[in-house]
């Protein structure tokens, strides 16, 4: 047997996906592959998603624009991608295509494999800031994980009030500015950078100052252009351990990897494989 697995979005020709996979395949020991169906905007959405109906492929990655696009087209959703309102992975059983998000999981999991005595005390007190996608992903992932106190800073109170709307009975979430984030980061053992601030080609810009931070503190920026940003630098400068975007990435990538083929699998030393993928970018 072969597996057949594609990436829908736009645009995606750059996308590190297609070697995330054929990694994995390999680690496995399965044959396969994993191949980029970029979608223009102007293309008729249904018209290309009835086409890969017809391919029968074994499950598909759904990125931006489409992660919303995708769902009156699947015939099931899972927890998370009910919960947060977005796909980014569909597994085809016997014609039946299932929607999860692994970005929310994904997220977790790398957190936790790099911190694991951060899993153990689900009362840690976590600031996320932004309210975007990933923001919202990462807010479910983390509430359903079982994290009881996260915050949420962001320029707007808008979409951070949508994503608090999202919280499980045993979650306390408030709403800050990034000015009272800033005053009061001493609180968190936790923060969490999900804004595109310090993307490449902006690299010295940072969301906010990072002067005072707990003891013990860790960063976590999910920008992974460049690997470590000015948020995470000054993280560093500052005391705290910090967590790559990039292992987010990877994680996401697993978690899809492992509903598709049913077997779990070791990244071993891929992340740091990845981290020179992308510095040589
Ligand atoms: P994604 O879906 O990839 O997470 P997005 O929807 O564009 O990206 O979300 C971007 C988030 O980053 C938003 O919360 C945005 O703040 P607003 O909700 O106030 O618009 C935040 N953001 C983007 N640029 C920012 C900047 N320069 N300073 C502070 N926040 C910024």
């Amino acid at each position: 047997m072969s597996f057949t697995f594609q990436l829908i979005g736009y645009p995606i020709k750059h996308s590190l996906s297609p070697w995330i996979h054929e990694q994995f395949l390999r680690k496995a020991n399965l044959k396969g592959t994993y191949t980029i169906n970029e979608i223009e905007l102007h293309d008729s959405f249904e018209e290309r998603i009835q086409q890969m109906r017809n391919e029968n492929l074994d499950g598909f990655n759904v990125t931006v624009p489409y992660k919303e696009k995708i769902i009156p087209f699947l015939d099931d959703l899972d927890a998370y991608a009910k919960k947060i309102g977005a796909v980014n992975t569909v597994l085809n059983k016997d014609g039946r295509w299932t929607g999860f998000n692994t970005d929310a999981t994904g997220y977790v999991r790398s957190l936790e494999t790099k911190y694991p005595n951060l899993a153990k005390d689900r009362t840690k007190h976590i600031l996320i800031i932004g309210s975007g996608g990933a923001a919202r992903g990462i807010y479910c992932g983390l509430d359903m994980a079982g994290y009881q106190h996260i915050d949420i800073a962001n320029r707007t109170t808008e979409k951070a009030k949508e994503i608090a709307s999202l919280a499980g009975k045993a979650t306390k979430t408030d709403i800050i500015s990034l000015q009272e984030a800033e005053l009061h980061l001493t609180k968190y053992d936790v923060v969490i950078q999900t804004t595109s601030v310090g993307m490449k080609p902006n690299t010295e810009e940072s969301v906010m100052r990072l002067r005072t931070l707990k003891p013990g503190a860790i960063v976590s920026d999910i920008v992974y252009q460049p690997i470590k940003t000015a948020f995470l630098k000054q993280a560093e400068g500052a005391g705290a351990s910090i967590h790559f975007g990039h292992t987010m990435l990877l994680y996401q990538a697993l978690y899809a990897f492992e509903i598709w083929a049913g077997q779990q699998i070791s990244i071993n030393n891929m992340d740091e494989e990845l981290q020179q993928i992308l510095e040589g970018r």
